[in-house]
């Protein structure tokens, strides 16, 4: 047997060689592709903790050492040096763009931003209170059935247009969804200004008065962008990836990525967090009778914005964004500090728990990004929403990578079937 191989022995001493093959970081994988066709076994393994669904050259986690590389190039450099539309096109295209790519690129993104104008109608269909993250689920989705020409998905050039038709309209369906619930009149995008302040002009300009955002929140809001664009195959982009491997156009497809970053235990954390906190500024409660409450296996309550399924040592991005957080709350002064202060005890008392030292649970980019959104007056249902518009780079990243993949096939697991054997059909009269 070669070094580039293992073997798996049953317990009737049946043999299976399989190959191993090493990335250019990372463990070394079994590839277990003719697993079934040598031995008759599956591979069972809920929720994918030790398997590698595809091969990626996007975005590399060491959960162990708390590092993350977008296409090499370390988070933190990405944080401090680049911007948000800068990382998006080395997301894309695999390299940072030289000063021609990057402004060609920026005008590219600038000048797809308005939304066909039937697509509004869509909005006044949704109930008033209705969740914006129900209506970006709903509206994306919808825009295959206004963008026809560009959902040839055989052809590369197609592919391109949408992946920026997607980067591109993202904000400003989601400033849609706050105008709408708000009864306020949609405002337009506006070309001259950066991906950012444009979203942040179209959330809270009115008509009736001029707008100018404030430039530490731009400054906040390109590095939560940042520091969310993509983190490799989690649920949302593992869920693209499953419903675009059917052939799946990919505002469908990004629409599924949408709907799976909803759940709490993804992107609707930062949402969570600021519900948790909030409650333990008003209930008077002290925190150990939350960090109780969290050990308490009984009880369903987890410490929201703590944990990770991959950093089991620290959150790269949490960081950052703390850092973020403090200089945020620093210059807005004191409406903030109760939220952010409670933070801050939490943290602590958490970080010195046996608890969560034992199970490696730490603060993660949720547990601050939620305080920074606050601050800057992005209501609480709007966060994941944000979260959805950084990461649409991300998904189509991997969508356009899968495309080129000469190995991409429909994704189709299989199960460890428990339920009934097989048995006969009785008649009604014939039932207990
Ligand atoms: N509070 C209390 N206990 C926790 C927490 C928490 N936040 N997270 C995990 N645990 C415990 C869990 O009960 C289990 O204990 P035991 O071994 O005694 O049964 C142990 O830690 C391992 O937990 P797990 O659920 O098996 O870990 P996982 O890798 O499946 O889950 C997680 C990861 C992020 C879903 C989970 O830590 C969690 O629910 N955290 C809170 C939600 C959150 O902040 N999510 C945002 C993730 S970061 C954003 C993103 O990338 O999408």
């Amino acid at each position: 047997m070669s070094k580039k191989e293992i073997n798996l022995c049953d317990a009737e001493g049946n043999t299976t060689t399989l190959p191993l093959k090493t990335g250019s970081h990372g463990p070394t994988v079994i590839d277990i592709s003719n697993l079934y066709q040598q031995s008759g076994y599956f591979t069972y393994d809920p929720g994918f903790t030790s398997t590698a669904s595809c091969r990626s050259a996007i975005t590399y986690i060491d959960g162990e050492e708390g590092i993350l590389l977008y296409r090499g190039y370390p988070i933190e450099q990405l944080a401090a040096q680049s911007s948000y539309i800068e990382v998006c096109y080395l997301l894309l295209y695999g390299e940072l763009p030289n000063g021609e790519q990057l402004a060609k690129f920026d005008h590219i993104i600038k000048h797809h931003s308005m939304v066909h104008e039937g697509l509004k109608n869509f909005y006044s269909g949704f109930h008033h209170d209705a969740h914006p993250m129900a209506i970006m689920v709903g509206t994306v989705g919808a825009l295959s059935a206004f963008y026809h020409d560009s959902t040839d998905i055989t052809q590369a050039r197609h592919r391109e247009i949408s992946a920026h038709r997607l980067i591109s309209k993202m904000p400003t369906m989601a400033s849609y969804c706050y105008k709408y619930s708000n009864g306020q009149p949609f405002v337009y995008p506006q070309n001259h200004l950066s991906y950012a302040e444009n979203f942040l002009q179209m959330m809270f300009s009115l008509p009736s008065e001029p707008y100018k955002a404030n430039p530490t929140f731009v400054k906040a809001l390109d590095l939560i962008l940042i520091l969310h664009a993509d983190h490799e195959q989690n649920a949302s982009t593992s869920t693209v990836r499953l419903a675009s491997s059917s052939g799946a156009n990919p505002f469908a497809s990004i629409a599924a990525g949408i709907a799976s970053l909803w759940g709490p235990a993804h992107g609707g954390a930062n949402e969570a967090v600021i519900k948790m906190l909030e409650e333990m500024v008003n209930s008077g409660q002290n925190i150990e009778h939350y960090i109780k409450k969290a050990k308490d296996k009984q009880d369903p309550f987890r410490l929201m914005g703590f944990g990770h399924r991959v950093y089991k040592n620290h959150d790269p991005r949490a960081k950052i964004i703390r850092n973020m957080c403090h200089e945020l709350v620093d210059e807005l002064g004191a409406e903030n500090q109760p939220l952010f202060e409670m933070a801050m005890k939490l943290e602590k008392i958490a970080l010195e728990d046996e608890y969560f030292i034992q199970r490696r649970l730490y603060p993660n980019v949720d547990f601050y990004s939620g305080i920074i959104l606050r601050a800057m007056g992005i209501p609480l249902n709007m966060f994941t929403v944000i979260f959805a518009m950084a990461r649409t780079v991300g998904w189509i990243a991997h969508w356009l990578e899968m495309m080129d993949d000469p190995q991409q096939k429909i994704g189709r697991p299989r199960q460890l079937y428990t339920g009934h054997k097989r048995r006969d059909y009785r008649s009604v009269v014939d039932r207990d």
